[in-house]
């Protein structure tokens, strides 16, 4: 496994096995069947590329009323629980005294992104986000903490995970586009990333 630091975020380069990547896609399965992906609305009413579900004691959704934690899915439905071994991955690298209360998924399908944004709907910015990587690769952008200037990207893939923490934790990043069908961990191709975050 390798560990590279780019402007404070915290990468871990193949910190899932295969054998571990396959495994959180089976755990997924009955998430996603729980809490079924969406496509959110953003507060101005452009509908997001990526699709999004959750899991853990709160959820985080947009729509026209703003960004927020909520704890339920907007169809009604509960947030399933966060799996172990999810947990596990968030105890072993954030070495961090509480357990997320929120599991973001975002599936990226073909042609999808995310702009540059900040994570900052948060009640303490002290604890640090957690993001895993499964299946297509990501060409992922890094900025400064406040808008502009120079942004640096890296490709994440299958298996990756970073760590947001420190100073790194307010900065600005985002997806600008996925390599379609690069990875076989998912059947029908695109990614899954999962952001592990401490909402209250
Ligand atoms: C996000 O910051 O919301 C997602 C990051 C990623 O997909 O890698
Ligand atoms: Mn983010």
């Amino acid at each position: 496994m390798a560990r590279l630091l780019l402007r404070g975020f915290d990468i871990r380069k193949g910190y899932l096995d295969v054998a571990a990547q396959t495994s959180l896609i089976e755990l997924l399965r009955p998430i996603l069947k729980a809490a079924p992906l969406y496509r959110p609305v953003t507060p101005s009413g452009k509908e997001m590329s990526v699709r999004m579900t959750s899991a853990g004691a709160l959820g985080w959704v947009t729509d026209r009323a703003g960004y927020r934690y909520q704890d339920k899915h907007p169809k009604g439905l509960n947030w399933p629980a966060i799996p172990d071994d999810i947990l596990a991955i968030w105890k072993d690298l954030t070495r961090a005294e509480r357990q997320p209360d929120c599991c973001l998924i975002n599936y990226y399908g073909e042609g999808t992104k995310m702009g540059l944004h900040q994570d900052k709907d948060e009640a303490d910015f002290s604890w640090p986000v957690l993001s895993i990587s499964l299946g297509d690769d990501a060409l992922f952008r890094i900025g400064n903490t406040t808008r502009g200037g120079k942004t640096e990207s890296i490709w994440l893939s299958s298996g990756d995970v970073v760590i947001m923490g420190g100073p790194a934790r307010l900065a600005y990043h985002g997806v600008d586009r996925i390599r379609f069908g690069s990875s076989r961990l998912l059947p029908k191709g695109g990614r899954i990333n999962l952001t592990l975050r401490i909402a209250t």
